[in-house]
C-alpha cells in the first residue's frame, strides 16, 4: 500500500518551563502539615489522611515538576499558587508561557514571527474564554493571518496539531505555529491527597508547514487520528463562566481539578491502545515498526500498560519515552514535550507515533516519519 501522507510537516518545536522545582519532599511535607492542622481544627470528622513520596513515585512515577510559583501552594493555610493578576495591556500569563515555547521553535525551524500566518493555542485550562489568548501570542510575536484557541482537556495539544496541519492541507494556512502553556497548577486541588502531586508547569511549541518546503530532519506527518467518547465523571472540572451564579456551589471542589484514577486507568488502558493499534494498521504498518511512542504523560504505569497491550511488551525508555518523572504531568503538552526531548536522535525514514489520552476521554494520534 503506497504510505499515505496529510502533506504537512513539523519543522521546528520547542519546550519552555518554568525554573521553580517542586519536589515530592516538599509538596508533603506542606500536605502533611495542612492534614495536621485541619484534623486538630476538627476533631469531630473523620482524620485527614497523610501523603507520602514514596507513594507518590509508587503510584505515579512522577518526582519532580516545575512549577510557577510555589510559595503559595506550600502554604498549609493557602495551598495554591500566587500569581498575581496583571493589567490587560500587559502580556497575560499564558501568552508569556506560549511566547517562551514559540521563540525556541521559530528558531529551530528558522523562521520569524512574520512567516506565521495561523496560530492555535491548545490547551486544558484557559485564565479567560476572550480575547482568545492565541490572539495575544499572535500579535506577541508579530505573525500574521488568525488565531484561535482550543479546549480538549488532555488531547488539546494534539488536537492543536492536527487542527494546524489540517489548515495547511486545505490551504488557509502557509506556515501554522501551536502553542501550548500549560500553567496546570492554577487548577490543582492541592489540599486533596488523591491528586495534589499530579501536575507540573510547562510550555511547548511546534511550527507546522507544507512537507515541500521542509528541511531534512523535520518530521512528516503521515496521517492524523482524533477520537472522543464522552465520560461524565472519569476527569472533570467544572469552574466556568456560570460558577458564580450560583454561589450556594461556586467554591466547591469539583471546581477545581477531580478525577476517579482507578476508573481512568481501568478505562483508558483498552481506549489507548485499541487507538493506536487501529492507528497504525489504518496505515498498514505493525507496532514494531514503529522506532518511537510519545506517549502522553500522566502517569508511568498507565503508559507502560498501553505500551504492553500495543506492543505485547512492557517499553523500555527507548521505545517510550518518559519525561513525567521530571516535569509531573503537564496535561496536553505531554506528548508533545517527550517528542520534542526524545527525537533528534532518530533515523531518516523512522516512524514515530504520538498519541494523546485523557479528559473527555479525548484522543489524538499522529503518525510522523523523520525526513
Ligand atoms: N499518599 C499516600 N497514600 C495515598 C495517597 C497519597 N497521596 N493517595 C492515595 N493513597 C492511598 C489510598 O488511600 C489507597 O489506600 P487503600 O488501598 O488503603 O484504600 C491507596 O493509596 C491506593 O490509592 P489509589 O487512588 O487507588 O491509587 P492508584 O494506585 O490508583 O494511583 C493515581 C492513583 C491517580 C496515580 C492513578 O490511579 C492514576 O494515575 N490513574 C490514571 C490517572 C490519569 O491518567 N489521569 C489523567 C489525568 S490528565
Amino acid at each position: 500500500m503506497a504510505r499515505q501522507s496529510t502533506g504537512t510537516a513539523i519543522t521546528g518545536h520547542g519546550v519552555w518551563h518554568p525554573e521553580t522545582v517542586l519536589t515530592n519532599d516538599e509538596l508533603v511535607v506542606a500536605f502533611n502539615e495542612f492534614v495536621r492542622r485541619e484534623n486538630a481544627k476538627h476533631p469531630d470528622r473523620p482524620p485527614l489522611k497523610e501523603s507520602s513520596s514514596e507513594f507518590i513515585v509508587k503510584a505515579s512515577g512522577i518526582k519532580n515538576r516545575y512549577v510557577q510559583d510555589k510559595t503559595g501552594l506550600l502554604d498549609p493555610e493557602r495551598m495554591c499558587p500566587n500569581i498575581p493578576d496583571r493589567p490587560e495591556e500587559a502580556l497575560s500569563v499564558q501568552a508569556e508561557y506560549s511566547v517562551n515555547a514559540a521563540k525556541r521553535a521559530l528558531a529551530r525551524a528558522g523562521k520569524t514571527g512574520e512567516d506565521i500566518d495561523l496560530v492555535v493555542l491548545g490547551c486544558s485550562n484557559l485564565q479567560r474564554l476572550y480575547p482568545a489568548i492565541a490572539i495575544e501570542v499572535q500579535e506577541a510575536i508579530g505573525a500574521r493571518g488568525w488565531a484561535l484557541d482550543m479546549s480538549l482537556g488532555c488531547s488539546a495539544a494534539t488536537g492543536a496539531t492536527i487542527v494546524a496541519s489540517q489548515a495547511i492541507q486545505s490551504g488557509s494556512a502557509t506556515c501554522a505555529l501551536v502553542v501550548v502553556p500549560e500553567l496546570t497548577t492554577g487548577h490543582m486541588n492541592w489540599r486533596e491527597r488523591d491528586s495534589h502531586f499530579i501536575f507540573g508547569d510547562a510550555s511547548v511549541a511546534m511550527v507546522l508547514e507544507p512537507v515541500e518546503k521542509a528541511k531534512p530532519g523535520s518530521w512528516e506527518i503521515l496521517s492524523t487520528k482524533m477520537l472522543s467518547k464522552w465520560s461524565a465523571t472519569a476527569i472533570r472540572n467544572n469552574l466556568g463562566y456560570l460558577t458564580r451564579c450560583d454561589p450556594a456551589t461556586a467554591n466547591n471542589d469539583d471546581k477545581l481539578f477531580h478525577q476517579h484514577g482507578r476508573k481512568v486507568f481501568k478505562e483508558v488502558v483498552p481506549l489507548a491502545s485499541k487507538f493506536i493499534t487501529e492507528t497504525l494498521a489504518a496505515n498498514d504498518l505493525t507496532p514494531d515498526k514503529i522506532s518511537r511512542y510519545w506517549l502522553h504523560q500522566a502517569n508511568q504505569k498507565l503508559n507502560e500498560v498501553v505500551a504492553e497491550w500495543v506492543l505485547g511488551h512492557v517499553p523500555t525508555r527507548q521505545e517510550a519515552p518518559i519525561i513525567l518523572d521530571e516535569y509531573g504531568n503537564t496535561a496536553s503538552a505531554g506528548s508533545l514535550i517527550a517528542f520534542s526531548l526524545h527525537s533528534d536522535d532518530l533515523a531518516k525514514g523512522n516512524y514515530g507515533l504520538m498519541c494523546s489520552f485523557g479528559a473527555g476521554y479525548s484522543l489524538g494520534a499522529l503518525l510522523l516519519q523523520r525526513m
